[in-house]
């Protein structure tokens, strides 16, 4: 599937049970063929509503960590979301839910072909890894989904609720760059 029938795909979607309750899909922004690809969890209201990952209170926050290490949303960045539509109350997505949504965003991994993921949070992590941990376990090493290099951080909501955490946020962050620079070299 190229990228035009996976976003109608996507937009038509009614595998699982989070298609009832959302006013749109939200697809993914950014270069299709970035090298960088920034995984989070699932929309919340604001996406929900604009149609776009990462727009909120949290989306500010990526896109001030995104300036942290010189990138941008849109230019060699693409942000997508293990699930497309919003689970109510901004719930954790289930594994089911995540297993339904699979596929598009395996398939969104390889069209983009990143040389990076970076997954935001656990539920991006477990779903990328096929891993139960902790997330503090996950941090600082580079892990592979199928032959993609990732990294793993907090999801930025978490820095929103314990601001005194971001100094690790920051850690991740120079992590992901030095291994994207050593990927590149
Ligand atoms: N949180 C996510 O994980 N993804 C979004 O798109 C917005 C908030």
């Amino acid at each position: 599937m190229g990228w035009e029938a996976l976003r109608e795909a996507v937009r038509s979607c009614a595998a699982c049970g989070l298609c009832r309750a959302r006013k749109q899909a939200v697809f993914g922004v950014g270069d299709e063929s970035a090298p960088w690809l920034f995984i989070g969890e699932g929309p919340g209201a604001d996406e929900d509503e604009q149609g776009e990952p990462f727009v909120g209170q949290s989306g500010r926050l990526l896109d001030s960590m995104l300036a942290a290490i010189g990138l941008e949303r849109g230019r060699e960045v693409y942000i997508a979301n293990v699930v497309k539509c919003r689970p109510p109350g901004n719930r954790t997505p289930t594994p089911e839910e995540a297993g339904a949504c699979a596929a598009f965003l395996d398939r969104q991994i390889e069209l983009i072909r990143p040389r990076l993921i970076v997954a935001l949070g656990k539920a991006a992590a477990m779903r990328l890894l096929g891993v139960e941990a902790s997330l503090a376990s996950l941090r600082g090493r580079v892990h592979r989904y199928r032959d993609t290099p990732l990294v793993v951080t907090y999801h930025p909501s978490y820095f929103l609720r314990t601001p005194h955490e971001k100094g690790k946020g920051w850690e991740d962050l120079v992590f992901a760059r030095r291994t994207m620079r050593e990927l590149a070299a």
